[in-house]
């Protein structure tokens, strides 16, 4: 797939690894659309890269990917590629029942069924070009969940998974699907904005910058699963030695 020329949206794209590949995809010389549900956060990142097009919407409401849709077909109709990339994390404790199963509707809604309703909604769009792609941001923890966030896990195999079928389903058309499994990046995933404590050291990771090189490298060469660092130790351990992989990753 060129990495150059084409016109890109990437939810939650302001922050994070999402901002991380908008910088590369601009620098590589494409037209990049962002958007996020916090207009400051959009803005500081259109700071940052002012040919940045952005817009404030929740991609978990029905009526913020309508808008979004709207807007990207009526404002930028040469989209060829869509990067589901949007994501939270959260740690869930289901001994304490309801509300905490209610909590962890946002990562169903945020992780998973948002990446599947935007790509039935710009499949059509993206039908049309002679170059397209879907690239969905997954993670190696479909693979290996963490006990502590089990809605987190559930939703990026479940990413993984429709990454699987519209892959094939897709394979006759013009439309290519990605899946990037990063590995642990530096962001603010999963952080409670009221708790200043720094993450814990075992979940320092690389500058998304440095991730998102790799990923336009993998896009380039057609790679359509790409794990890195973390993600792919996860992913081949999976494969390799379940039980001891699964064990290794929930004692730290
Ligand atoms: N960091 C890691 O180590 C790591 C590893 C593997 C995979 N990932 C995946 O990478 C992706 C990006 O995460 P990140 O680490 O870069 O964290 P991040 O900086 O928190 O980025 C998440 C982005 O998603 C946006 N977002 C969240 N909910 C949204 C919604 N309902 N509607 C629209 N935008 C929404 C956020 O902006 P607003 O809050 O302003 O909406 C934010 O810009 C996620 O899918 C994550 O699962 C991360």
């Amino acid at each position: 797939m060129k990495t150059s020329g084409n016109t890109i949206l990437i939810t939650g794209g302001a922050t994070g690894i999402g901002f991380g590949l908008a910088e590369a995809f601009i620098n590589a010389g494409n037209r990049v659309l962002i958007c996020g549900r916090r207009q400051a956060k959009l803005e500081e990142a259109r700071l940052k890269l002012p040919d940045l097009q952005i817009f404030q919407c929740d991609v978990t409401s029905k009526d913020g990917r309508e808008s979004l849709c709207n807007w990207v077909k009526n404002q930028h109709p040469s989209l060829n590629i869509l990067v589901n990339n949007a994501g939270v994390s959260g740690l869930i404790d289901f001994k304490k029942g309801v509300p905490e199963a209610f909590k962890s509707e946002d990562e169903i809604e945020t992780n998973l069924k948002a990446p599947v309703l935007l790509s039935g909604y710009f499949i059509p769009l993206l039908l049309g070009k002679t170059d397209a792609a879907i690239i969905n941001i997954s993670s190696g923890l479909a693979f290996i969940p963490l006990v502590s966030s089990p809605l987190y896990g559930a939703t990026k195999a479940g990413l993984h998974s429709f990454s699987l079928a519209l892959r094939f389903q897709l394979k006759d058309t013009n439309i290519k699907v990605f899946e990037l499994m990063p590995p642990i990046c530096d962001t603010d995933l999963g952080k409670d904005a009221s708790d200043d404590a720094p993450r814990p050291s075992y979940l320092k990771g690389i500058p998304p910058s440095e991730f998102a090189k790799d990923a336009l490298t993998a896009i380039e060469n057609d790679q359509y699963e790409f794990a890195s660092g973390e993600a792919k130790q996860l992913k081949d351990g999976s494969q390799r030695n379940f039980e001891e992989t699964f064990q290794s990753t929930n004692s730290r």
